[in-house]
């Protein structure tokens, strides 16, 4: 079986420091994208490439190094990966970088070369000898020849231009020739690829994250580009050479936004962060009595003729997207449907020119949720994105994007952004309403006042966490853990049962508390945990009497119960061995408060049971194929 890459961290670097550090730095930070293995090249110093590479975390590869001859590594010029692959054993031999049979070109790649067995048998049949099971392998044996003879001799970036033109699939490419010191070119189709400029060095990388201690000016590449960089700047093309003018940003985060800051784990700094995530989700939203959006290349006509939506999204993301239709049929009476974004394209959907597709994605790269995207376009709806990377490709293929400006998210598990996620959808929600006039302008504002108040409701929230922690460690040994919601409270038991499967490798299920009876309640045994969201007893006196019944079916079976319940309900009390309380707020706008303690239980208790709570196993933070 061959070893397919799929999504990983990629950095090169050009510059006047050891290149082996700043590679190292970047690949640390980019760790969240793929932890199977880890490998870096540069050059040797002896016309040659060095290059080390180790099976598991950095921190293997970082012992390896230490344990080497210094000397064959100290250019200031390499570049490294960390992969993260579902085929084949993530091995030494797998690992990145790769090498063409002369050891004069390294590559390092993300995404996967579709087209990889005919190049493979053709590379074969010529008598090239693979190393490796990877389809990475083929792109550095192919450099190698268009640089060795033909059209491209002795030219590095057109070698890459010509093997990209041959590349089927979706790839980052980093490539580097022993014979151009000091110069490495990168080809991007479908995969993640910037640009960082410096003084006198540049860098490359999936992720601005790589680079930020040391500038923050960034460039983004566009579909089918490459780009050479050396130490005096960079220079991007198409895949036929032809000069193509990128566009340049400012990176709006700084260094301690992707630090720890003191916490043992990314994903507890990035749960603490969350009050500060709404408030820039909400900055600059709302301006001269209106909801603004980051990009709009849809006319007011446009969104006043939308007539359906649909929501597309994975995982937590598509939790959020739940959400979106409590909020945008209320306030927009439009039709929303809300589908996993896998699922979308293949059930042929009714689309048209009137139908907004809104697409949710934190990473702005998901395989799946792109190609809804694509799909959505072919058939000539209007695209709608909400993402939290600036210039991703799902953006870039939208005809409209609000960011949440969340700031990095490194733990694998969604926290921050699935808040912010749920505060941009109501924003979105509110645009429409705006553009369509089923609101007026004094409504808009204040619900945009009521969604300004969440950041202290969050924090005040956050006052919950050490009730929480201590109950995590009570529940780590429960085989198993049921979550209860009603009306908004589902999609949030959803992300409750998500989040515990994922980070404490534990079985979890979240249901409409409604449908307990239909099945589900064979389930409750003697002391089972259910986690249950309570509705407001004052928004929502109907959904709570019944929640009310609920919880006392499931007691009375013997479940040890968990209430999250707004302050002064009295009413659950009796029923809840725990109870954890947070502040009354509208109830759209509760989910943004219910869910904190969720994100806790599911840390605390995958620490208790010993496990790493930002690297997840088997899971990747951005899936960049179906
Ligand atoms: C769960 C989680 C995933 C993502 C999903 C979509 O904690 O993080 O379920 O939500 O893979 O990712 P994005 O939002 O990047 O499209």
């Amino acid at each position: 079986m061959a070893t397919l890459t799929r999504v990983c961290g990629i950095v090169g670097y050009v510059g006047h420091r050891q290149a082996l550090d700043v590679v190292l730095d970047g690949l640390r930070r980019l760790e969240y994208r793929g932890y199977d293995s880890a490998g870096v090249a540069m050059l040797d110093g002896a016309g040659g490439l060095a290059v080390e590479r180790a099976a598991g975390a950095l921190s293997n590869l970082e012992g390896k190094l230490a344990g080497q001859d210094g000397s064959r590594f100290t250019a200031t010029s390499g570049m490294g990966h960390t992969r993260w692959a579902t085929h084949g054993a993530p091995t030494d031999r797998n690992a990145h970088p790769h090498r063409d049979a002369a050891g004069k070109v390294a590559v390092v790649h993300n995404g996967i070369i579709e087209n990889f067995a005919a190049l493979r048998a053709e590379l074969e049949t010529s008598g090239v000898e693979m190393a490796s099971e990877t389809d990475t392998e083929t792109a550095a044996h192919l450099v190698a020849a268009a640089y060795a003879s033909g059209p491209t001799a002795g030219e590095l970036t057109a070698s890459v231009c010509a093997v990209a033109r041959r590349l089927e699939g979706a790839f980052t490419l980093l490539v580097t020739h022993a014979d151009e010191p000091d110069k490495i070119v990168a080809a991007r189709r479908s995969s993640p690829l910037v640009v960082g400029v410096g003084d006198g060095e540049n860098f490359l990388a999936s992720d601005v994250a790589a680079f930020i201690e040391h500038t923050r000016d960034a460039v983004e590449l566009g579909q089918d580009q490459v780009v050479t960089i050396d130490r005096g700047g960079y220079r991007v093309t198409d895949f036929d050479g032809a000069e193509v003018q990128a566009k340049p940003f400012t990176v709006d985060w700084d260094l301690s936004a992707a630090e720890k800051g003191g916490h043992d784990y990314f994903m507890l700094k990035e749960i603490e962060e969350q009050p500060e995530a709404l408030e820039n989700t909400l900055r600059g939203h709302f301006v001269n009595g209106g909801i603004v959006l980051d990009e709009q290349r849809m006319t007011e006509q446009d969104l006043r003729d939308i007539d359906k939506v649909f929501v597309v999204a994975c995982g937590t993301a598509y939790h959020s997207g739940l959400l979106a239709k409590y909020a945008i049929e209320h306030w927009c009476r439009i039709p929303v449907e809300v589908e996993l974004a896998s699922e979308f394209r293949y059930r042929d959907p009714v689309l048209g020119r009137d139908t907004l597709v809104v697409a949710i994605s934190q990473s702005g790269e998901t395989a799946d949720t792109l190609e809804a995207v694509r799909h959505a376009r072919t058939q000539r709806a209007r695209v709608l994105a909400i993402c939290n990377t600036n210039g991703a490709q799902i953006p870039r293929e939208s005809d409209a994007v609000l960011y949440t400006h969340a700031g990095p998210e490194i733990g694998v598990a969604a926290t921050k952004t699935f808040l912010a996620q749920i505060t941009a959808n109501y924003l979105v929600g509110l645009a429409l309403a705006q553009a369509r006039g089923t609101k007026y302008s004094d409504e808009v504002a204040r619900e945009f006042e009521e969604l300004a108040a969440m950041p202290q409701a969050v924090r005040q929230t956050l006052s919950t966490v050490d009730q929480v922690r201590t109950l995590g460690r009570e529940l780590a040994d429960s085989k198993a853990v049921l979550f209860l919601g009603r009306h908004v409270g589902y999609p949030v038991a959803l992300e409750g049962a998500l989040k515990l499967k994922e980070l404490a490798y534990m079985h979890a299920e979240g249901f409409a508390a409604g449908e307990l009876k239909h099945g589900p309640i064979a389930l409750i045994e003697d002391r089972l945990p259910v986690v249950v969201v309570m509705p407001s007893a004052k928004g929502r006196a109907l959904l709570h009497s019944k929640m009310l019944s609920n919880i006392r079916e499931i007691q009375a079976r013997g479940a040890r119960t968990v209430v999250i319940a707004e302050e002064g309900d009295e009413a659950v009390r009796p029923f809840a061995d725990e109870l954890i309380e947070i502040p009354a707020v509208a109830t759209l706008l509760q989910p943004l408060v219910s869910t904190v303690p969720l994100q806790v239980l599911a840390a605390e208790i995958a620490r208790a049971r010993g496990y790493d709570v930002d690297k997840p196993r088997n899971l990747a933070k951005s899936v960049t194929v179906e």
